[in-house]
């Protein structure tokens, strides 16, 4: 593969962004090469600035579960650039969107919009804490909500990678990062994912101090890791008896593995949900919601205080506006349903052939492949994986055309533009590359 341009372009962009890059995955640092820089892309496919083309399943990280440069939302963002890019006033696409959130969670009776996922998550346990009047908070190692300082903490894919490098493990209740104060780090609490007698321990231990927990419902920042029969039930059963505010952070589950996220797949309402990605269409967008009366403790009706420039941008609501509408088409999810699980099974069957042991996890149109021959189940399990075996394969993959995730601790995000021949593709290549790596 010819990747010179890339390869100056980094070196270039090392001069002027810290790791060349400004957000740390996309250095290409969990698989040793340099990053490709990309030109454009749309459906299913990326190209990258040295004119190599990729059927991609990054997706930017979970937002283009339409495909890229989908005809509709870029109509509706160009109809909305031409009345302007900012007013810092109400516009009426907010409400728009809003409904059509509270429209799709049974347990959202109002939003609020920001511009990213960091932001949501943060305020949703401002608002936990506020509400119950309790400092601490339930995280599950592995699982990540965004960069703010409570919430760095065993905080999965980026951090663990980047913790992997300087050859540390991650501490739990200890700060995942240089900068977070101990003792901010100190108030969040970590027990595995999927393990409910850990969170049984943590309130016995901290009674009547624990304002909420807070759950990715379908992990995806460890890789993708299901929630155990009766966890998601059991946390909201939990929260219920010791009067604690139950997060989910949907931010890539919501809109991605049912319209109305993993509360409509799993039937487990949350008190707050956060949202990002897929709502934004690609544009920064995110937003929380739930119960009224806790979300109107937030300001200006309430005392909790939350605000930002951009919130609600209009052509960042254009094209979230746009995005939803599109996704309440029918068969939206059978296909995606169908799209991952022909693409789970070849992989299944490819590693096999080439005698490679893998653990297939997968939720609807988001998916990893382990390389294990055990169940993962949490983040412990992640850890045990051959991460040597991964990162051979994903060059051999990106070799042929093939764009995953830079990771062994990332998803694989498929698309309604990933087609039946993508994926048949996606199969060979991972046949040949199953064996360049066995
Ligand atoms: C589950 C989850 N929550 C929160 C975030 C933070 O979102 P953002 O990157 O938009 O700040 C992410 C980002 O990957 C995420 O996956």
């Amino acid at each position: 593969m010819v990747n010179h341009k890339s390869t100056a372009a980094f070196s270039h962009a090392c001069r002027v962004l810290p790791g060349g890059v400004n957000s740390p995955v996309r250095a290409f640092g969990g698989v040793d090469i340099e990053p490709l820089f990309i030109e454009s892309a749309q459906g299913s496919r990326i190209r990258d600035i040295d004119g190599n083309e990729f059927i991609d399943y990054v997706g930017s990280w979970g937002p283009m579960i339409l495909g890229h440069a989908h005809p509709a939302v870029l109509d509706a963002i160009h109809r909305a650039v031409d009345k302007g890019t900012s007013f810092g006033a109400p516009t009426e696409a907010e409400t728009e969107l809003a409904e059509r959130i509270i429209g799709a969670f049974e347990s959202i009776q109002k939003v609020r919009l920001v511009s990213s996922g960091t932001e949501a998550v943060m305020t949703a346990i401002r608002l936990a804490r506020a509400f119950t009047g309790r400092d601490l908070i339930v995280k599950m190692a592995g699982c990540y909500h965004g960069h703010s300082d409570s919430l760095l903490v065993a905080a999965g894919s980026g951090v663990a990678e980047a913790e992997r490098r300087r050859s540390a493990g991650a501490n739990p209740g200890l700060p995942s990062s240089p900068g977070v104060p101990s003792a901010l780090a100190a108030l969040t609490i970590v027990v595995p994912y999927n393990d409910l007698d850990a969170v049984g321990a943590a309130f016995e231990a901290h009674r009547d101090r624990i304002a909420g927990v807070l759950v990715e419902p379908v992990a995806a920042n460890m890789g993708v890791v299901p929630p155990a029969e009766g966890y998601l039930e059991s946390l909201r059963l939990i929260c219920d008896l010791q009067r604690a505010v139950l997060i989910f952070d949907e931010v890539i589950s919501g809109f991605r593995v049912a319209f109305g996220g993993a509360q409509e797949r799993y039937g487990v309402q949350a008190d707050l949900t956060c949202l990002g990605k897929i709502i934004g269409g690609g544009l920064p967008l995110a937003a929380f919601g739930g119960k009224a009366e806790i979300m109107d403790m937030l300001a200006p009706n309430g005392k909790v205080y939350q605000a930002g420039t951009l919130s609600g941008n209009p052509i960042a609501t254009a094209a979230a506006n746009a995005t939803l509408e599109l996704l309440t088409q029918r068969d939206t999810y059978d296909r995606l349903e169908a799209t991952g699980a022909a693409l789970g099974t070849g992989l299944t069957q490819a590693a096999a052939e080439a005698d490679v042991r893998v653990t297939l996890n997968r939720v609807g149109s988001i998916l990893s492949c382990f390389f294990t021959d055990r169940p993962v189940r949490n983040f412990a399990d992640v850890q045990t994986t051959d991460i040597a075996r991964f990162k051979r394969f994903f060059t051999a993959m990106l070799e042929r055309g093939i764009y995953l995730a830079p990771s062994a601790y990332e998803a694989m995000f498929v698309s309604l533009a990933h087609t039946e021949q993508d994926v048949e593709r996606t199969i060979q290549a991972a046949r040949e590359s199953f064996k360049a790596c066995s």
